[in-house]
C-alpha cells in the first residue's frame, strides 16, 4: 500500500508568530483522528518554530525549496541539512513558481532532489504543464520531458523515497480545479512512465499527488480516484479548517 498524503504548502506567506499560530490550529482540528500523513511547508524562517509547535503530533514539516551544494558562497540560499536540522522530513522541489519565477531547470531540480535523498529527506518532485501546452495537446510530452529530467539517473531503490506531485500550472491559484478525471489520467500516465523506467512493483509504490486549487469542496473526488494519492495544497492550507477538511476527505 502506498501512502497517502496530504501537504500544504504555505508559499510566501506567514511571520514566525503567525505560522505556529496556524500549525497549532492544524493539530488542534486534526486532533486525535486516524489521518493520512500530513505535511505543512512553512517558509524557511518559520521552519523550526513549527517543528517544534508539532513535536507531540504526527504531522510533519517541509521545506519549500534548498540548495543542491552542501555549503559555501551562495547568498541568500539554504542547505539540505539546515533544512533537515530545522525540523523538516520534507522538501518541495521544482514547483512551477520555482521554475517560472526562478528560473529552474530539470537539470537543477535533479541536482537538488539527489542531494535532499542524500540527507535523507523526502522530496517532493513537482510536474506539471501549462495551459498553452494542454491547449495544443502537448500535456504528455511535456509531462514525460520534465520527468525524465527530474528523475535522470535516479535509481529504483531512490525513486521509492520520493513523492511526484502533478500540479498543472492552469490550475494553482486560479480556482480552476483539474476533473477528477483530467488528474487521473495524467497521474495514470505518470505511473505508466515510472512502470517503463524501473518496474511495476516500483511504479505501484510511489505516491502522486495533485495539486492545483484543492479545497475542501472537491477533495473527495479527486481521492476517489485509483491513482491519485493525496494533495499538494496552497491556497486551502492557509486555513486550518479548510487544510483539516481536505485530510478529513482522504479519511
Ligand atoms: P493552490 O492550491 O493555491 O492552487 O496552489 C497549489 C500549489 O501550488 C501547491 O504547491
Amino acid at each position: 500500500m502506498r501512502r497517502k498524503i496530504i501537504a500544504g504548502n504555505w508559499k510566501m506567506n506567514k511571520t514566525i508568530v503567525e505560522a505556529v499560530a496556524l500549525a497549532a490550529a492544524i493539530k488542534r482540528e486534526v486532533g486525535q483522528i486516524e489521518h493520512p500523513v500530513m505535511v505543512i511547508c512553512p517558509p524557511f524562517t518559520a521552519l523550526t518554530e513549527v517543528s517544534m509547535a508539532l513535536k507531540d503530533s504526527e504531522i510533519q514539516v517541509g521545506a519549500q525549496n534548498m540548495h543542491q551544494e552542501d555549503s559555501g558562497a551562495f547568498t541568500g540560499e539554504v542547505s539540505a541539512e539546515m533544512v533537515l536540522t530545522s525540523g523538516c522530513s520534507y522538501v518541495i522541489l521544482g514547483h512551477s513558481e520555482r521554475r517560472t519565477l526562478f528560473s529552474e531547470t530539470d537539470q537543477l531540480v535533479n541536482a537538488k532532489t539527489r542531494k535532499a535523498l542524500t540527507v535523507g529527506l523526502t522530496p517532493i518532485v513537482c510536474v506539471g504543464e501549462s495551459l498553452t501546452q494542454r491547449q495544443a495537446g502537448q500535456m504528455e510530452t511535456v509531462i514525460e520531458g520534465q520527468f525524465n529530467g527530474l528523475l535522470d539517473g535516479l535509481s529504483a531503490e531512490e525513486i521509492r523515497r520520493i513523492v511526484i506531485a502533478y500540479e498543472p500550472v492552469w490550475a494553482i491559484g486560479t480556482g480552476q480545479v483539474a476533473t477528477p478525471e483530467q488528474a487521473e489520467e495524467v497521474h495514470r500516465f505518470i505511473r505508466g512512465l515510472l512502470a517503463r523506467q524501473y518496474d511495476e512493483a516500483t511504479a505501484s509504490e510511489i505516491t502522486i499527488l495533485y495539486g492545483g486549487s484543492v479545497k475542501g469542496s472537491n477533495a473527495a473526488g479527486l481521492f476517489a480516484k485509483e491513482n491519485i494519492d493525496g494533495a499538494l495544497v496552497g491556497g486551502a492550507s492557509l486555513k486550518a479548517d479548510e487544510f483539516v477538511a481536505i485530510v478529513k476527505a482522504m479519511i
